[in-house]
């Protein structure tokens, strides 16, 4: 019945869904937009803040090893010295001599995709790290930089985290929030852009155990994935050559989806080895080790880390989902979205605009609201009314008629068959439960 867009023009489709109904906007569109940031709208932020719960219940509410932690954005040169970013995380810079655009020259094979000139720059190194000043005073004692990538909080807090929860390896330690690279060629949409959101977790193994608990996370990662909803055939598993690993790696595979430009990355899982304790223990002083007293040894654990786009996957949800099908002859859009992960998972509808309707439908709202994000909506005719929820992916729709004002019922509508079921009022939030199989 339904085919799936994967048309060339899926993604300009995506993007105008996103714009017109208020899921990602252009960042300061008023002003005439600010290159590679985008605003959540109302309907981005429930769904991107769902994406990164679904994350979160899966990495940390359902296990008993992994504990949260949220650090600061802002931080000193020596993390990063530590790390290797200042010395590393940098991008081989090229300038096009004819038109002066700047390019990656990983990305672009010698010529230039803007003019097609052949007449580059020799390329040079690039640091990705937003720099900025701490305080009034703008000089070399006062630099700060933006976190490149949320990992360095989890391993300046590894021994805060230690003491303070007792935990023991195997343990890790997740956060989601925002990242900043100043990346040469941000592009495709919110695929890579210069402020980002991460999911990043470090799982803190004992050495000898790091390759099981790679095999173990690469596994995990992927189900999450197909869980909530993507299809088996855009989703695969790429490991890394050895030269394309990053400076901490042991060894990487990225999770890819099947982007309308070819398979590209979602999330990297690596054996980051014990690099990043060694190096902040080396240069903090501090002693960033376990001391296991059941076996006598003292050991810097190895560190397993699946580290997620939050945007990005947002984008890949959103991609995957999109269809559009016929439903009695009438074309629609659907976003297939996964319960979890839709903006609203239920919409009150009132057939009618007339008053008599709206007390018993008010009613069934604020009971559907401790459970669901509920969207209200009484314009337009219920048909319309129905596409629109249909088109923001809502799974749910429920119609209060004048029917249920004798039977104190309401119709259940399911977004993907377009069955309709008649629901005592009493049983809806039962019902809808039993849908999303969360009883
Ligand atoms: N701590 C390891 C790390 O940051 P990464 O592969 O550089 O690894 C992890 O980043 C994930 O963050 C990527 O797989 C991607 O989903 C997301 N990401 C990285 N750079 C991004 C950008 N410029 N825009 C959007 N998402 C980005």
């Amino acid at each position: 019945m339904t085919e799936p867009a994967q048309t060339d023009d899926l993604m300009e489709k995506v993007v105008r869904l996103c714009r017109q109904r208020g899921f990602i906007f252009p960042s300061a569109e008023i002003y005439g937009g600010f290159r590679s940031t985008y605003d959540y709208g109302p309907l981005g932020v429930n769904m991107l803040r769902n994406v990164k719960n679904a994350w979160w219940r899966s990495v940390v509410q359902l296990r008993d090893d992994v504990v949260g932690l949220d650090a600061a954005i802002l931080g000193p040169p020596a993390v990063w010295e530590a790390s290797g970013h200042l010395a590393t995380f940098t991008d081989p810079l090229v300038d096009c001599k004819n038109c002066h655009e700047r390019w990656r020259a990983d990305k672009i094979e010698g010529v230039c995709p803007n003019c097609g000139s052949h007449d580059l720059t020799e390329a040079r190194a690039f640091n990705l790290m937003f720099k900025t000043h701490a305080g009034p005073v703008e000089d070399e004692g006062h630099v700060a930089y933006l976190r490149p990538e949320t990992a360095q909080g989890m391993f300046t807090n590894f021994a805060n985290v230690l003491n303070t929860t007792r935990k023991k390896p195997p343990f890790g330690i997740a956060q989601v929030g925002k990242s900043f690279r100043n990346e040469i060629t941000p592009q495709n949409f919110v695929f890579r852009t210069r402020e980002f959101e991460q999911m990043e977790m470090e799982y803190f193994v004992p050495p000898d155990e790091a390759e099981k608990w790679f095999e173990y996370w690469l596994d995990q990662r992927m189900r999450w994935y197909l869980d909530l909803g993507i299809a088996s055939e855009k989703l695969r598993l790429r490991h890394h050559d050895p030269e394309e690993l990053s400076h901490y790696s042991r060894g990487t595979a990225d999770v890819e989806f099947l982007f309308p430009w070819g398979f590209d990355e979602l999330e990297g899982i690596a054996n980051r080895g014990d690099y990043d304790l060694s190096a902040h223990a080396a240069k903090s002083g501090e002693t960033l080790d376990y001391f296991d007293p059941q076996t006598n040894e003292r050991y810097t654990p190895y560190v397993i880390e699946p580290a997620a786009g939050a945007t990005r996957t947002m984008m890949a949800f959103l991609l995957d989902a999109y269809s559009e099908d016929e439903i009695g002859g009438e074309a629609r859009t659907v976003l297939r979205l996964h319960w979890r992960l839709a903006p609203y998972q239920v919409a009150v509808l009132p057939l009618s605009k007339k008053d008599t309707l709206e007390p018993l439908a008010r009613q069934v709202l604020s009971r559907l609201q401790p459970h669901f994000m509920v969207d209200y909506d009484v314009t337009q005719s219920i048909g319309r009314r129905y596409r629109r929820q249909d088109e923001i992916g809502t799974p749910w729709c429920v119609t209060v008629d004048f029917d249920s004002l004798e039977d104190d019922a309401v119709t259940v509508r399911d977004r993907d068959t377009t069955e309709q079921v008649r629901v005592p009022v009493a049983e809806l939030l039962g019902e809808l439960r039993r849908r999303t199989g969360e009883e």
